[in-house]
C-alpha cells in the first residue's frame, strides 16, 4: 500500500510534529509513504522566531520511514525545494499523479508576503527556460523549485539590526488582505491544478496535491483533485491511501501529541497497478540537491 501525506513542515514552530516517534502509528504497515512537499521547514531555517532548533534531518526522517520496514519518497514543495530532485509521481500510467501544488499558482504562493518576488523569479525562469522536449512537465516544476530556492536565499539575507527586524516585521504582516487571499486560493485551487494538467496535455483521474493546507476534495471535470492539508493546528491534514482496489481518503488525528488515522472520508474504487509507481528525475543528475549533502543530513 502506498501512503500519501504532506505539508509536514517539520522544524516550523507551528509544525505539530515534533518528535518522529509520533509518526510511527501513520506509517506502520505501509509498503511506500509519499512526502509530497513542505516536510521540512527549509524557508525559515535562518530565522529561530519561525524554525525549531537544531534543524530537522531528512536523512533521519528517511532512517525512520526504513526503520519501519517502509520506503520513503520525498516530492519537493516551496518550502523544501531542495530535499530531492523529485518534483512529482505517477501511478498507473499517469491515471494518479501526485505533486505538491506549488506550480498551480503563477506566484507560488499568492498569500504570501513575497507573492510579487516570486511571481518575477518564475516569469523570469520561465522566460529563460528551454524544455528539451523530454519531460517538459518536470522542467516546467523545476522552474518553481529554483524561484522558491531563490526567495529562500532573499529572506536569508536579513538584516540584524532595529531596522532589519521591523522591516521583516513589516514584510510579514503584508499583504493586509492575506485571509481574503488565502480564501480565494483555497476556492481557486482545484480549478488550477486541472488547468496545469490541460497545459501538459494530462488528464489524471485523481490528482493529489497539498500547499494551500485545505484538506478538500473537489471533482473538476473527469479529475478528482485532492487535497491532503497539512500538520498544522488548523484546518487539518489527511492521508491517502492507494492500494490495488481503490484510493481511500482519511482522516489524520492528532490527540495529546499523537496522531493516529481517523475516520474514511472518502473511498474510491478503482483496479489500480502499484508496480507502475514512476518518480522522474533528471538523467543527467546535474540538479544540486542538499538531501544529498551533509548540510541536510
Ligand atoms: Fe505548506
Amino acid at each position: 500500500m502506498i501512503r500519501i501525506f504532506s505539508d509536514l513542515h517539520w522544524g516550523h514552530k507551528a509544525s505539530r510534529v515534533k518528535e518522529l516517534d509520533v509518526l510511527e502509528s501513520l506509517v506502520s504497515g505501509v509498503d511506500t509513504v509519499i512526502f509530497n512537499g513542505d516536510t521540512v521547514e527549509q524557508k525559515f531555517e535562518d530565522s529561530p522566531a519561525h524554525v525549531d532548533h537544531p534543524l530537522p534531518s531528512i536523512g533521519r526522517l528517511k532512517d525512520k520511514i526504513e526503520s519501519l520496514d517502509s520506503k520513503a519518497i520525498f516530492l519537493t514543495g516551496n518550502h523544501d525545494p531542495e530535499v530531492s530532485q523529485a518534483h512529482y509521481c505517477t501511478i498507473d500510467n499517469g491515471s494518479v499523479l501526485i505533486t505538491h501544488g506549488d506550480a498551480i499558482f503563477d506566484a507560488i504562493a499568492p498569500w504570501s508576503a513575497n507573492a510579487r518576488i516570486l511571481k518575477k523569479l518564475v516569469e523570469q525562469g520561465l522566460g529563460k527556460y528551454h524544455a528539451d522536449g523530454s519531460n517538459p512537465f518536470y522542467d516546467h516544476l523545476q522552474v518553481f523549485k529554483e524561484a522558491s530556492i531563490k526567495e529562500h536565499a532573499i529572506l536569508k539575507d536579513y538584516d540584524p539590526t532595529v531596522w532589519g527586524k521591523i522591516e521583516v516585521f513589516v514584510r510579514q504582516a503584508w499583504p493586509p488582505n492575506r485571509p481574503l487571499k488565502i480564501l480565494e486560493c483555497w476556492e481557486n485551487a482545484p480549478k488550477k491544478a486541472t488547468g496545469l494538467m490541460t497545459q501538459f496535455g494530462m488528464s489524471p483521474d485523481f490528482l493529489i496535491i497539498g500547499h494551500t493546507h485545505k484538506p478538500d476534495i473537489s471533482v473538476i471535470g473527469g479529475t478528482t483533485v485532492i487535497n491532503t492539508g497539512a500538520f498544522l493546528p488548523w484546518p487539518g491534514a489527511t492521508a491517502v491511501d492507494i492500494d490495488s482496489t481503490g484510493i481511500t481518503v482519511r482522516k489524520v488525528m492528532h490527540r495529546k501529541g499523537e496522531f493516529s488515522l481517523g475516520e474514511t472520508v472518502k473511498r474510491f474504487k478503482k483496479e489500480i497497478d502499484l508496480q507502475s509507481l514512476e518518480t522522474p528525475v533528471p538523467k543527467n543528475n546535474k540538479i544540486r540537491s542538499r538531501a544529498d549533502s551533509q548540510v541536510f543530513a
